[in-house]
């Protein structure tokens, strides 16, 4: 494919006041930006909303993206499944994925005409890196006729050796499904995720759920034994954890979901205060959304996803970088498509539990 090239005029000191008053009444004053930090993100929201617009690209960004990129330059923002829908349903020629290369790789497989550019091509995931193609097969070959989940942070080659993709916004509901027809499911590759999936829908892990030892680096790290001090120090308190954060935490918390679900409880929810134990991104948009409701932090960051700046969205506008293009050969994006669709019609289908 040809490679694009375009160029974004300077905003002119008018332009860039203007943009500048647009990101913090969006949210980024909110957040505690100082003035010429706001301003600077102006200059580069400006030009990519430009190029953005000319180069008929689309911006999705994951909710654990960096505060300016969310509401500077972001068409929209969302959890891994509404990301993944949305990227399909698009128009848009060109897709600028803010977020981590699973995702990105997910947009290339459901849309192999469009061009996907991920501006920050090292953005990996533990997740995603704890399981190969190889190892699915292998599991399958031990646990013959046992279909296999995947959590959709993984590659497109682990994916192409799955039955059916899975995200924290459907998994409970996907994996009863596949009970009805088998006793033993594989769940890869998020071990945590796994035991909250066996523990609520009632099946033993290593017998009926087969889970792999795969963590997420910021939500395996999180300590179940503070949750009652947090508790006693902020009353009425409304704790909420990820799905893949560990079932000891999971069992204390007053709600476990995916980031989508995580900020409808809040939004559901009139509490004094709430703790969104999850990646630090989670916050900081709850926060420019909800801004009459307090929250007590209690996040980490992810380096992938931190990994996106302003700079590089530009730079994969303008000019992208060999690295920056995200191809999945023909014979992959084939039977990886398969298991993510199989993942729309289980979600979607009103039937299922
Ligand atoms: P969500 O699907 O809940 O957005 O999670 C994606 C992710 O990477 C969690 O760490
Ligand atoms: Fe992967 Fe965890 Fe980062 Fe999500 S937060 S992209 S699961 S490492």
């Amino acid at each position: 494919m040809a490679v694009k090239e375009a160029r974004a005029p300077e905003p002119s000191p008018s332009q860039t006041e203007q943009e500048a008053q647009r990101l913090s009444d969006r949210g980024l004053a909110g957040l505690g930006w100082r003035d010429e930090e706001v301003e600077r993100a102006a200059r580069l929201t400006w030009k990519i909303n430009v190029l953005k617009k000319e180069t008929r690209a689309v911006i999705p960004a994951h909710v654990y993206q960096r505060a300016e990129v969310l509401i500077g330059v972001a068409d929209f923002v969302a959890d891994s499944y509404k990301l993944a829908k949305l990227c399909a349903q698009s128009r848009a020629e060109r897709v600028i994925f803010c977020g981590v290369r699973f995702m990105a790789e997910t947009a290339k497989v459901l849309s192999p005409e469009k061009e996907v550019l991920l501006p920050a091509p090292e953005a990996g995931c533990s997740l995603s890196e704890s399981i190969s193609a190889a190892q699915v097969r292998e599991l399958k070959r031990r646990h013959p006729g046992a279909p296999v989940a995947t959590y959709i942070n993984t590659s497109a080659a682990v994916k192409a050796e799955s039955d059916v993709i899975v995200t924290s916004a459907n998994a409970p509901k996907i994996l009863r499904k596949l009970y009805e027809k088998n006793e033993t499911v594989i769940f890869v590759p998020d071990r945590m995720m796994g035991l909250n999936l066996a523990r609520e829908l009632g099946k033993a892990p290593g017998k009926e759920l087969i889970v792999w030892d795969g963590s997420c680096l910021v939500h395996d790290n999180f300590d179940a034994a503070s949750v009652e001090f947090y508790r006693k120090m902020y009353p009425g308190v409304k704790i909420l954890a990820h799905f893949e954060c560990s079932p000891g935490l999971t069992s204390v918390v007053d709600f476990v979901g995916g980031t989508g679900d995580m900020m409808k409880f809040v939004d559901e929810h009139r509490a004094p205060s709430y703790m969104l134990i999850t990646e630090c991104g989670l916050g900081d948009l709850a926060r420019t959304r909800f801004p009459d409701k307090a929250f007590v932090p209690m996040c980490r960051l992810c380096p992938h996803m931190k990994a996106t700046d302003l700079s590089r969205v530009l730079r994969a506008l303008e000019r992208p970088a060999a690295s920056q293009r995200v191809e999945v050969p023909a014979f992959l994006r084939e039977r990886a498509r398969r298991p993510i669709e199989r993942m729309f019609e289980l979600a979607e289908d009103a039937g299922a539990a």
